[in-house]
């Protein structure tokens, strides 16, 4: 077993090139199957997600290589559209092969995704919207046999909720389906418009992605075709660095982070007392040697403060002065993290959707497990301000989405290794 060992308590400064997004490359990954050509993606992320949707790729007849940052796919060869159990079960992003392979060939055979634990996470605005476009979807003794034997068909899909995944989804197999689809209540998250970028490159035709209301003409498969495409940066990982400086009262200067996706989460560190500014190429912070705790922070779908970063910046607060209130409004359970802040004396109550910290002078180092992907993280923030060491157990969660976190955070200054 892999753990990360964390010296902590120096005052971080460093820089570091930030890596693509995890949640951009995977459903980019799974559109290749529609464009049945060969697509190859730039700065794409070396993490145990994107090496378990190319194995999803590779099981369905496409040949794949990732190597120096370019994943190379070849769709051309594809011929299945059955994924396997274990596969699915990875992670949960395997649900977006559904759209894709529906898309691409009208059928596929798939078991329920896998994924973090963070409470329940259904699949029904998914099967909803892909039924309303001509799927027929039964589930046999837990295998999702999908068809669509009059083919897809454009419409009008309301969301009950700005589902990132559903919206994907959708696109994905609105793309070829026959007329006009419009998606009303699509999730306005930067990913989403990354994929309709990338889809509009593939030969697709799609309006509004990462607004509100997203237009899709369907075209005729045979006008996809494969694109040179750059993985946008990592919105959620550069968050995690710019609370790693922010917690030791460091600097760092995020190179390639895209400020205008991060707002939400830069504002909170300014109200923390952080100088946090755009530098022509990322972003860079520079933070007082104890941070002011905030009031309140919400998460909500995008533009809101997102979900993924709560749990990382809930640990660069632990240590802090003052008290603030966390209110987690997208999962019920997505609080796992706090308990093991708490092993490094931080003082953090929770019930039910809300957490109440009450900063602390001074963490210490303890072994914690990492809960999750992002609860994971957040322990090697709280670590790096934390005097003495700790060890951060169960790594593999971390790699689903950090491509070297060890690197990153050492390229910050901090005494971090891997054994
Ligand atoms: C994506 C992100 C994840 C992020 C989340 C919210 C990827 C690979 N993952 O996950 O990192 O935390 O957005 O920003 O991009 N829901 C339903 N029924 C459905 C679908 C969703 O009830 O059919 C609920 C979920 O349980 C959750 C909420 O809607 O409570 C948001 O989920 P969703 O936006 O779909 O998140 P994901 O796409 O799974």
């Amino acid at each position: 077993m892999q753990l990360l060992k964390i010296e902590g308590g120096d005052r971080l400064s460093g820089e570091l090139d930030l890596q693509g997004a995890k949640n951009s490359v995977l459903p980019l990954i799974s559109a290749c199957v529609l464009t049945g050509g060969i697509t190859r993606l730039t700065r794409c992320p070396e993490l145990s997600d994107v090496y378990a949707a190319l194995r999803i790729l590779s099981s369905l007849g496409c040949k794949c290589r990732l190597s120096d940052g370019c994943a190379e796919i070849d769709a051309r060869t594809l011929s299945g559209c059955e994924i396997g159990d274990k596969l699915m079960r990875q992670m949960r992003s395997s649900i977006i092969f559904m759209g894709a392979l529906l898309g691409a060939v009208g059928e596929c055979v798939m078991s329920f995704p896998g994924g973090c634990e963070l409470g329940p996470r259904p699949i029904d605005m998914h099967i909803s919207a892909l039924r309303q476009l001509g799927a027929e979807i039964t589930d046999e003794h837990g295998r999702l046999i999908c068809r669509c034997p009059k083919g897809l068909h454009g419409c009008t899909v309301n969301l009950p909720f700005p589902s990132v995944g559903a919206t994907e989804n959708i696109m994905l197999a609105a793309v070829c389906a026959e007329g006009e689809t419009v998606i009303v209540n699509a999730a306005r998250e930067p990913e989403i418009a990354e994929l309709g970028r990338f889809l509009n490159f593939c030969g697709a035709r799609i309006k509004g992605a990462g607004c509100h209301r997203v237009v899709i003409e369907g075209v005729p498969r045979a006008e996809l075709h494969g694109c040179e495409f750059e993985v946008m940066p990592d919105r959620i990982a550069a968050a995690t660095y710019l609370c790693a400086a922010a917690a030791s009262g460091g600097e760092a200067h995020i190179r390639g982070a895209r400020v205008c996706d991060l707002e939400a989460v830069t504002n909170v560190l300014r109200q923390s007392g952080c100088r946090v500014t755009a530098s022509g190429s990322g972003i860079y912070i520079c933070a007082p040697p104890l941070l002011r705790c905030v009031n309140t922070v919400r998460t909500c779908p995008y533009p809101g403060f997102p979900t993924d970063a709560q749990a990382i910046v809930m640990a660069a607060f632990a240590k802090s002065k003052g008290m603030g209130l966390f209110v987690e409004d997208i999962f019920e359970n997505r609080f796992r993290h706090v308990d093991e802040l708490v092993r490094m004396g931080a003082d953090i109550k929770t019930e039910g959707r809300v957490a109440v910290v009450r900063g602390v002078d001074r963490l210490t180092g303890a072994q914690v497990s990492a809960p999750d992907l992002r609860g994971g993280a957040a322990l090697c923030v709280a670590a790096c301000a934390a005097e003495g060491e700790t060890t951060v157990s169960n790594v593999c969660y971390i790699d689903r989405g950090y491509d070297s976190i060890e690197k990153a955070l050492g390229a910050l200054g901090a005494k971090i290794r891997r054994v």
